[in-house]
């Protein structure tokens, strides 16, 4: 399962940029800065750091690592970082099996990522596992529509989509995000489906 994801961004990582391009310019670069603004303490991760959209929203002066399961997403982010000279320490990690000691984090940050993490409870665990006690966990996330017609729609084209294009479109995030035990703070409906998650590690 996890290979299926990892192969889907390798595939799709040449074309990401520009097939999310129209989403980026209309309202994501917005949302991008929200989640950024709301940085707390030094050491960040960033999880699913794909591309590397979020660089040029990194705020100055703190230390970012970044990681990704696609080896052909990162490396596509390691050549942006270059060109751009972010300062960051980029790795291929699975999100359901971080590499980091329990409570190494000030902050944990995601963009759409709990969408493709095959088992995303699990990868929200493990977000909580390394994030500092009393440390904040942001989420960029689309879920499944609590429009009914819309619900089962998207339920019955995920299939198709999570196959070619990585994302499930039919998550629940918030819900997940409570089931891995950190305590949500505050959703912000940013519009039907997509949410700005903010949660806490106690
Ligand atoms: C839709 S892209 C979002 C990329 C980036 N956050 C952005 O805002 O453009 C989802 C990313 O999550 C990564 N991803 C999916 N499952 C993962 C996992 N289990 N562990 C780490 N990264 C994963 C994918 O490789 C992909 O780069």
């Amino acid at each position: 399962m996890v290979t299926r994801v990892r192969s889907t961004y390798d595939r799709i990582a040449p074309v990401y940029d520009l097939m999310e391009g129209m989403m980026e310019r209309k309202r994501m670069h917005k949302w991008r800065a929200l989640v950024w603004s709301k940085v707390e303490g030094n050491t960040v991760l960033e999880v699913g750091v794909g591309t590397g959209k979020n660089f040029p929203y990194y705020p100055a002066g703190v230390e970012v690592t970044a990681i990704d399961y696609s080896g052909k997403m990162l490396a596509r982010a390691r050549k942006k970082a270059q060109i751009q000279g972010i300062k960051v320490r980029l790795e291929q990690m699975d999100a359901q099996d971080l590499a980091f000691p329990d409570n190494t984090f000030d902050i944990v940050i995601a963009i759409c990522v709990f969408c493709s993490v095959p088992d995303p409870v699990r990868g929200l665990e493990e977000v909580k596992r390394v994030c500092k006690p009393g440390g904040k966990v942001v989420l960029l996330e689309h879920v499944l529509s609590a429009n009914k017609i819309m619900a089962w729609l998207m339920n019955t084209v995920n299939p198709v989509v999570s196959t070619l294009m990585g994302p499930n479109i039919n998550r629940r995030t918030v819900e997940n995000v409570a089931k891995s035990g950190l305590k949500i703070e505050r959703v912000t409906d940013l519009t039907g489906i997509f949410k700005l998650i903010e949660a806490r590690k106690e």
